[in-house]
């Protein structure tokens, strides 16, 4: 019997040295080939399109960013990264890989400008429009959503690099699966800026201890062979998911709340699965994965263009609360409409139309259906709670017209829950608006905290909290007001300016990278 055993192993072991891995590398092989054959061409064009008669010395940088055209937090970092490296690279041509089909380079061009007011160079920028990117979004894969938008990711770099191969590419939106395409198949160095880790090793601990969560079903909870399933599952995917990381070649990350994650990522060790990896079949993946990442991610915080806003004055200011958030369930609007529900309760006096009257201003983007019902939604919960007409909704502001409500707002309201960071936070800050946050992640531990030993504003839970907060900045001395303001600006334009976010991203090495090829 065991004698069988070993002879099947021996077989299994030779027909993968004799015939899997040699045909595997030949079909490498010739998907390289007709690859780099199929780019020479495409690149010769690109260069020509965009007017440069040469290519000498012209690299192309290939920054993968399916949703380019959103208008987040995310968009910025990617381009403000591309704008500095226009102004100090004449010799590099951005690349930018979009899903979004319906909106045309011009047009793409002039919404960086009206929503963040960054200038690009056309004749350095270059768009590859993708059409699977429906792949990658969460309605797409129901069940096993995590995997599916992999596996969806890794099929958008492939169609990706069939348009256009780049001398470097980086992820700027946390798709760590495209790396292993890009590496394997164009075999260029790849880097990344990570805004928050895929998975978790919180999620793996979550499902190994069977608590609920929002990932996590009730029905899957209750029963324990579908619980250990989905444990094996999750481990699976973490282990594939470091492997992923550990394939770049530079990581970047936003905040210290995601490098200590991603950190732990990359060194994450999980013995049994890694003992299945050195058996066949799943040793393959031994063979096609490299590891090449440093052991750490570097910090870069993300820019906050605060030039024109640390213009402002700092008083007189209206008696505006103002909230500037997209719409999404875990901004946690309604918590706003709550607690400014229960101030104009105890402060009846702020209702009225006069000197004295407060009003609460919604400015937030809305993207989808979901938004545009949450946001009448939260119409109706004004109405119920009847302060409808000191309640403002701002739907898709144009950025001169948030920075207009940021010039006049008193009080910044922000009521995530263990928001990783907070970039609304930091604008009201260098806007000179005193911040009321959620005491908890980004705002409590980077953001909000004193300046030379003097706050800078201020944390709250529960909606007591947050309504006796803004009840203490309406009621300032004219004198603490401004020195509120003031040094809620001062640390707010020193710690996250954009001459800080350029600063990184050039110690990342990206320029190190790009000519070491
Ligand atoms: C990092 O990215 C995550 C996910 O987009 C975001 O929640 C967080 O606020 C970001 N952190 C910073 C410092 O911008
Ligand atoms: C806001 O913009 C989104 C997409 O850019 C659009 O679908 C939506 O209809 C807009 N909503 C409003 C109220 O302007």
């Amino acid at each position: 019997m065991s004698h069988r055993l070993v002879q099947g192993i021996t077989a299994l072991f030779l027909s993968e040295v004799f015939v899997f891995l040699p045909s595997l590398w030949l079909l490498l092989y010739l998907i390289r080939l007709r690859l780099r054959t199929a780019n020479k061409a495409r690149r010769a064009a690109l260069f020509e399109e965009l007017g440069h008669s040469k290519q000498n010395g012209k690299r192309v940088v290939g920054f993968f960013h399916p949703y380019c055209n959103a208008g987040g937090g995310g968009e910025r970092v990617l381009w403000t990264a591309i704008a500095s490296m226009q102004r100090t690279e004449l010799n590099v041509l951005s690349v930018v890989y979009s899903g979004d089909t319906d909106a045309t380079k011009e047009e793409i061009i002039a919404k960086v400008k009206a929503r963040f007011d960054i200038s690009l160079d056309p004749s350095l920028l270059h768009f590859v429009f993708l059409r699977s990117r429906r792949l990658v979004e969460d309605s797409a894969w129901p069940r096993f959503t995590l995997l599916g938008q992999s596996l969806g990711s890794m099929y958008l770099a492939w169609e990706s690099m069939t348009q256009l191969v780049p001398d470097l590419y980086i992820d700027t939106m946390g798709y760590a699966f495209t790396f292993h395409v890009v590496s394997l198949l164009c075999r260029i160095p790849v880097g990344a800026y990570v805004h928050y880790p895929t998975i978790s090793t919180d999620m793996l601990a979550r499902v190994k201890s069977r608590t609920e969560w929002h990932t996590n079903r009730n029905d899957v909870t209750s029963s324990a062979i579908l619980s250990s399933f989905k444990l094996l599952y999750y481990r699976l995917f973490m282990y594939y998911y470091a492997l992923s990381l550990q394939t770049a070649n530079f990581l970047m990350v936003n905040s210290s709340w995601t490098k200590n994650h991603v950190d732990s990522i990359l060194q994450h060790s999980d013995v049994l699965i890694d003992a299945l990896h050195w058996l066949p079949p799943l040793n393959v993946v031994k063979f096609l994965t490299s590891r090449n990442a440093p052991r750490t991610a570097r910090i870069v915080y993300p820019p906050c263009d605060t030039r024109e806003m640390a213009q402002f004055q700092l008083t007189p200011r209206k008696r505006i609360v103002l909230s500037v958030a997209q719409f999404r369930p875990e901004k946690d609007h309604r918590a706003q409409l709550q607690a400014f529900a229960l101030l104009l309760k105890q402060h009846p006096e702020y209702i009225k139309n006069d000197d004295q009257r407060v009003k609460l201003v919604l400015v937030g983007g809305s993207r989808n259906e979901g938004d545009e019902k949450r946001i009448s939604e939260l119409r109706k919960l004004a109405k119920n709670l009847d302060i409808e007409a000191n309640v403002e909704f701002v739907i898709n502001a144009s950025y001169p017209d948030v920075l207009d409500w940021l010039s006049k707002a008193s009080i910044g309201l922000s009521t995530m829950v263990d928001e990783h960071f907070g970039i609304n936070v930091v604008e009201f800050m260098a806007a000179g608006v005193i911040p009321v946050a959620h005491a908890s992640g980004g705002p409590l531990k980077d953001i909000v905290v004193p300046f030379n030993g003097e706050r800078t504003g201020f944390h709250a839970k529960s909606k007591e909290e947050f309504a006796s907060a803004m009840e203490t900045v309406l009621s300032l001395s004219p004198e603490e007001e401004l020195a509120m303001r003031w040094r809620a600006r001062a640390w707010a334009v020193q710690r996250f300016s954009e001459e800080e976010f350029e600063r990184g991203w050039t110690e990342s090495g990206w320029r190190d990278w790009l000519s070491h090829q």
